[in-house]
């Protein structure tokens, strides 16, 4: 099998921090890609140096501290995007140039007024004009999922023609179905006769919640690259989660893919993103939600205490995650009630459990959760009943 290494390129820096409220001054920035270096991660898109004198500042403060991680800047097809990018990035030991078009009929009428003829020729003058500043070009065609896989083929064959070493293939709005966007990859890797001089990149946002699905499938049919951001931060309903694809590609790893991220440290960094940018995780969000180690469900807490692998397919400490929880519920069962029990200092035979778990579950009902403090209160009762018969 050829080489299955992917690349991640992290983008939370650049699109998860278009997301309403999730700005970002420079220092933060630099603090969150020093963490993201620290992860592992290949290439991080620092940001958009043209859009304002502070994106300029973090692209070109982060270009100065990376050691090994390409920094990336992205641009729209024009010239003075493209010098100002070059110029943020200068300090940097690996830069690269993200530059692209829309390639979709919607963005070729509506956005351009243009013809696919100019917008082929204004996509190849961006990336020849970006190679006179650095080697590493990476060229997206925005809305690809959308572009007719004929054209795309031909605008892709052309910028690769014209020095792109990577080419991005977004789903821009999230529109695609995991089979076809895996079959517009497959249809580039069969239909352009150059395509063996770049990287094929994915890019998916989450609009119908298939980000991360489209992406393993671009994967599969010979994309090397994934764009992704931490919590899965991005435009709309955010882009591609960087946890889930890297703990996809772990836990299937039989399919001869890796990455380099060092998954210990997915939990940590994405509590310091949720609270650098103040964007909650959702509870049950995959890898790094607070449920995701949680078993609240008698049947499930039983199985889990006898092999944890019953329930869990990855161990929380892989990821950098606490560690399980078992949440007691009026959906709880004996078992889950012994073994707290036991956990916070009470040996009890499985009479005294039968006898507590009925009271347990009168408390259960009124609330949402049993803490420690109810069963340390309910074995105070228990035992003084004891004591009085
Ligand atoms: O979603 C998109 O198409 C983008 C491009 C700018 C790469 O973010
Ligand atoms: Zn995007």
């Amino acid at each position: 099998m050829a080489d299955g290494k992917v690349y991640i390129f992290d983008t939370t820096l650049r699109d998860g921090e278009q997301v309403p409220g999730c700005k970002l001054n420079t220092k933060e920035k630099i603090e969150l890609a020093l963490a993201l270096e620290s992860l592992g991660v290949d290439i991080i898109e620092a940001g958009f140096p043209i859009s304002s004198p502070g994106d300029f500042e973090s692209v070109n403060q982060i270009a100065r501290v990376m050691k090994e991680t390409t920094v990336c800047g992205l641009t729209r097809a024009v010239q003075k995007d493209i010098e100002v990018a070059a110029e943020a990035l200068k300090p940097a030991r690996r830069p690269r140039i993200h530059t692209g078009i829309g390639t979709s009929d919607y963005h070729i009428k509506a956005k351009f007024n243009s013809t696919r003829e100019e917008i082929i020729e204004r996509a190849v003058q961006a990336v020849k004009w970006a190679k006179n500043f650095v080697d590493d070009v990476e060229f997206y065609a925005e809305d690809a999922g959308r572009t007719d896989n004929d054209y795309l083929a031909r605008v892709i064959e052309a910028v690769i023609k014209a020095g792109a070493t990577v080419v991005n293939i977004p789903d821009t709005t999230g529109y695609c179905l995991p089979h076809q966007y895996g079959e517009k990859i497959a249809y580039l890797i069969n239909n352009v006769p150059n395509i063996d001089k770049a990287i094929i990149s994915c890019h998916c946002h989450n609009d119908l919640g298939l980000a991360t699905a489209n992406s393993i499938s671009g994967v599969l049919n010979g994309a090397r690259q994934i764009e992704c951001t931490i919590n899965g931060l991005g435009e709309r309903a955010g882009n591609t989660s960087l946890e889930e694809v890297v703990m996809i590609l772990r836990q299937h790893a039989n399919l001869g893919y890796y990455t380099d991220v060092n998954t210990r440290q997915l939990n940590p960094l994405s509590r310091l993103v949720s609270d650098t940018m103040r964007m909650p995780v959702q509870a049950n969000k995959a890898i790094v939600g607070s449920n995701a180690f949680s078993h609240s469900s008698g049947i499930h807490q039983d199985g889990f205490l006898k092999d944890s692998q019953t329930y869990e397919i990855i161990a929380p400490e892989e990821v950098g995650a606490d560690g399980s929880k078992i949440v007691l519920t009026a959906r709880s069962g004996r078992s889950a009630l012994a073994h707290r029990f036991q956990k916070i200092g009470y040996q009890y035979t499985r009479n005294d459990i039968d006898v507590l778990y009925a009271n347990f579950l009168q408390i259960a009902d009124t609330k949402k959760e049993v803490e420690d403090t109810d069963l340390h209160a309910m074995a105070k009762a228990y035992e003084a009943t004891a004591v009085a018969n």
